[in-house]
C-alpha cells in the first residue's frame, strides 16, 4: 500500500509540514509514500511523486474533500493506475453525519438534518427542542459561542458564521440534542479494515460496535462519557482526513501495518 500526502504549497518537493511527522514516520517504518500538489490537483492536473505503481492500493492522508472533489480525487489516482483503499461511497460514509447515524443512532446525540431553507428554529420548536448543538454534515463552529444554541431564534446568526467562516455549508445542517460530555475523557479511535485501534488501553465496546456496523476501511470514531456515566459517540471521520488528536504518529503508521 502507498500513502499519499500533499506537498507544503510553497515547495511542491516536500510534504506539507502538518504532515510531516507522519510523513517521517511512514518513511521509517518502510511504506511506500508520495507527495502530490495540492493546488494542481485542484486546477485539474495530478501528478504524485514519487509515481504511484500500477494496481497499488493507495491511501490518502490529507485535507477534508467534499465528496465530490474525493470523487475527482479517486478518479485521479485510479487514472494514474492506482486502486483508492476507500471508494467514494465509504468516504462520505463517515465524512457525512446524516449518512453513518443511521448506523449508530442508540450510541450517539439524537439528531435532526435539515436543508439550508428549512426553518429549523420552527420545526425544533414543534419538536419540543430548547436548544441544539449545530453544525453542518461535517463540521462545528469553533469560533465564539460555537455550535452550542440555548436559544433557538439564534440559529440563523450561527448559520451565517458557518457559512462566513467554513466558507460554506457542506451537505445541509444538523441540530444534535446537547449532551454535557466530561471534555477530559474525549478520546479518539481509528478503525482500520474492520478492526478498532486504540493508540493506549483497550478500545471500548461501543467502538468495536461502530467498527462492526461501518463498513468503510479507514475511519476515526471520537467517544466522550456522559455526565450520567454512559460513553458516547461524538463523531465519525474518514481516517484519510482525520487530525492524529493525541495519536503518536508512530501508532498510526504501525496501525497500517497489522493484517485485517
Ligand atoms: N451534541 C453535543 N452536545 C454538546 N457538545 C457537543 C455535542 N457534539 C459535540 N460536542 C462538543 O463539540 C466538539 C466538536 O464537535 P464535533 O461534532 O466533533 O465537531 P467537529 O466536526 O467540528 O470536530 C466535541 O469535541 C464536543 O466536545
Ligand atoms: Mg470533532
Amino acid at each position: 500500500m502507498r500513502l499519499i500526502y500533499p506537498a507544503d504549497t510553497f515547495n511542491p518537493k516536500v510534504v506539507d509540514e502538518i504532515y510531516a511527522d507522519e510523513f517521517v514516520a511512514a518513511q521509517t517504518a518502510g511504506l511506500s509514500i508520495s507527495i502530490f500538489n495540492f493546488e494542481d490537483f485542484q486546477e485539474g492536473r495530478f501528478c504524485p511523486r514519487p509515481a504511484i505503481q500500477d494496481g497499488e492500493p493507495v491511501l490518502y492522508r490529507g485535507w477534508m474533500l467534499p465528496p465530490n472533489d474525493y470523487a475527482r480525487f479517486h478518479e485521479a489516482i485510479s487514472a494514474v493506475g492506482g486502486t483508492p483503499v476507500t471508494d467514494v461511497s465509504s468516504y462520505t460514509l463517515c465524512h457525512h453525519l446524516p449518512r453513518w447515524y443511521p448506523l449508530l443512532t442508540e450510541f450517539t446525540s439524537e439528531t435532526m438534518t435539515f436543508s439550508e431553507s428549512d426553518d429549523i428554529a420552527l420545526a425544533l420548536t414543534e419538536a419540543g427542542w430548547k436548544g441544539c448543538f449545530l453544525k453542518d454534515y461535517v463540521k462545528s463552529l469553533s469560533t465564539d459561542a460555537g455550535s452550542l444554541v440555548h436559544d433557538l431564534s439564534t440559529i440563523p446568526n450561527v448559520i451565517a458564521k458557518m457559512r462566513k467562516y467554513r466558507g460554506q455549508i457542506e451537505g445541509g445542517l444538523c441540530a444534535r440534542r446537547i449532551e454535557e460530555y466530561d471534555a477530559s475523557t474525549e478520546r479518539r479511535y481509528f478503525v482500520w479494515n474492520g478492526v478498532a485501534h486504540s493508540d493506549s488501553g483497550e478500545v471500548p465496546q461501543i467502538v468495536a460496535e461502530a467498527a462492526s456496523r461501518v463498513l468503510s476501511p479507514f475511519f476515526s470514531v471520537d467517544i466522550a462519557t456522559r455526565r450520567d456515566g454512559a460513553l458516547s459517540i461524538i463523531e465519525l471521520g474518514d481516517g484519510q482526513v482525520s487530525d492524529r488528536k493525541h495519536w503518536s504518529c508512530d501508532n498510526l503508521i504501525r496501525m497500517f501495518a497489522t493484517p485485517a
